[in-house]
């Protein structure tokens, strides 16, 4: 769907239908740019229905022939209740509303939003972003539904005066290259294991890389023993598809000696847990296990295109979790990119022996401003904080404040765990330098611990643990049932925002 925009005030809006979002007790007709873009709104029969509760949705018409023959009445709910995510929720519907009802292009009047709490440019950029996510679909592979209409062509934002303020117009690209992002990390994400696997995703980093102005390059399997990444190779050893560790770098013109921010993303095409087999109840939605390098590549991504001006490097650390002849088993001992052995006693705690990998070759080959790594690791992290909220892990308060709130942006929400220094005693072993996994109990934080022995004293490095948060078993106007393409956000915010 094209973002638009119509100026030069009410009476010159078009469209086929005109969204009203409005708060609980305020009245419809009554609003200056409603009552001029909608005259008939006034002697609208079925208006005294809609009391605007909170996703309550009212369609109304006018002669077919106005330059503005519908109205979509959207409730909001009381406005002192109100938040942005809420108005996420309400534009998406409202979106999904039209779509269905094959409405070919939406006119959103700018003067409405601006009167709700939240700040002017934000509510623009929120429900752009939410009108553009609310038509995501995972298409590739299905045949179209045959009584489904076209989604509409456009949603035009409409202003009141000569011009369309600077301000407003970049809100609404901002917030149209977030859903951009997200729904490219849903695509990844969904894509089933036997189509998208580590050289696919390697393809698919190099493809937008050239359209976005990055540079990738990918290490296979020589390149990755060069660097004596024994970990990682460890994890893709019994699988058919080689691993491949792909190497993103943005570096814009005066940027190119300054300290970048690394993004380091789990990339399991497919997690079958190897020789520890997952029970089979739920195992397809291991093909999302690559959720964190999704988010990274997506980010990067969007980050390019918009040309921020900072120093970026992305890490995908791609592997295929499988069991066969020449799979890992339970008890053997790897030697990881940093010269220590690890042993390995869980052959389904994968995702930390690719990402170990990936944090030393960051550190070796870079002096990071800061490392985030990015990663669907534990079902422990899912069992502590349900599928609502990520885990966030970092010695570094600053960091966190920065990823909360980066985070809150978009309304991914991440909820800080300790890095508890007294459980790093159980990834002691008796044949290696360190045992790759702990006890179940506190397993997201025992896996935290892994990671930071491979973080240098005095790198700046956080760790979310998106398990659980990444995966949508239930459809919202927000997003299908599926890959929620959670982080790529918050990715792209903290690399628009600070952390020098
Ligand atoms: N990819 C899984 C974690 C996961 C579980 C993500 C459920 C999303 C939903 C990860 O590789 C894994 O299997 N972790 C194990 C670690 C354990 C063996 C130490 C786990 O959490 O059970
Ligand atoms: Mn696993
Ligand atoms: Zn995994």
């Amino acid at each position: 769907m094209d973002i638009r925009f119509q100026n030069l005030g009410p009476e010159q809006w078009k469209g086929a239908v005109m969204l009203a979002p409005v708060c609980e007790g305020e009245s419809l007709p009554g609003q200056p740019e409603l009552d001029k873009a909608a005259p008939w709104l006034a002697i609208a029969p079925a208006l005294r229905d809609f009391k605007a509760k909170k996703d309550e949705l009212a369609l109304l018409h006018g002669h077919p022939e106005l330059p503005i023959p519908r109205v979509l009445a959207i409730g909001l709910g009381p406005r002192d209740k109100f938040d942005i995510s809420g108005l996420r929720k309400a534009v998406a519907a409202a979106v999904q509303r039209c779509h269905s009802l094959g409405l070919e292009s939406i006119l959103l009047p700018e003067p409405c939003l601006a009167r709700l709490p939240g700040g002017r440019e934000r509510l623009v950029e929120e429900a752009v972003l939410a009108a553009c996510l609310a038509l995501y679909k995972f298409t590739v592979l299905k045949k179209p539904a045959e009584d489904e209409p076209a989604p509409p062509q456009w949603l035009a934002l409409g202003f009141d005066g000569e011009s369309v303020p600077d301000a407003a117009h970049a809100a609404a690209r901002r917030g149209e290259r977030a859903a951009t992002a997200v729904a490219r990390a849903r695509d990844l994400a969904n894509m089933p294991g036997n189509l998208l696997y580590p050289e696919v995703m390697a393809e698919r980093a190099m493809e937008l890389a050239q359209s976005a102005g990055f540079t990738c390059r990918v290490l296979d399997v020589p390149a990755l023993e060069a660097e004596g990444m024994g970990a990682m190779l460890a994890v893709g050893q019994g699988s058919a598809r080689p691993p491949r560790l792909v190497v993103l770098e943005y570096a814009p013109a005066g940027h190119e000696q300054e300290k970048p921010l690394i993004f380091v993303g789990k990339g399991i095409t497919f997690d079958s847990g190897g020789i520890s087999l997952k029970p089979s109840a739920n195992m397809h939605q291991m093909k999302s296990d690559m959720s964190g390098a999704a988010a990274v590549l997506a980010a990067m991504t969007a980050l390019a295109e918009e040309e921020t001006p900072r120093r970026l490097v992305g890490l995908l650390a791609c592997a295929e979790n499988m069991p066969d002849g020449q799979a890992t088993r339970p008890g053997d001992v790897v030697r990881a990119a940093n010269g220590d052995t690890v042993e390995i006693v869980n052959t389904d705690a994968e995702g930390r022996l690719v990402l170990c990998d990936a944090l030393v070759y960051a550190q070796k080959h870079w002096t990071p401003a800061a490392i985030v790594d990015v990663a669907t690791l534990t079902g422990a992290c899912m069992v502590a904080l349900g599928t609502g909220l990520a885990g966030l892990f970092s010695d570094d308060d600053d960091l966190c404040e920065r990823i909360m709130a980066a985070g809150g942006v978009g309304g991914e929400h991440f909820w800080r765990l300790p890095l508890w220094q007294d459980y790093a005693e159980q990834l002691k072993s008796e044949t290696a330098d360190i045992c790759h996994a702990g006890p179940r109990e506190g397993g997201a934080i025992n896996a935290a611990l892994f990671l930071k022995h491979f973080v240098r004293e005095g790198v700046r490095w956080a760790h979310l643990d998106i398990a659980g948060v990444d995966w949508n078993s239930k459809t919202s106007p927000l997003c299908p049932a599926g890959a929620a393409g959670f982080a790529a956000r918050t990715l792209l915010e903290l690399g628009r925002g600070g952390v020098q």
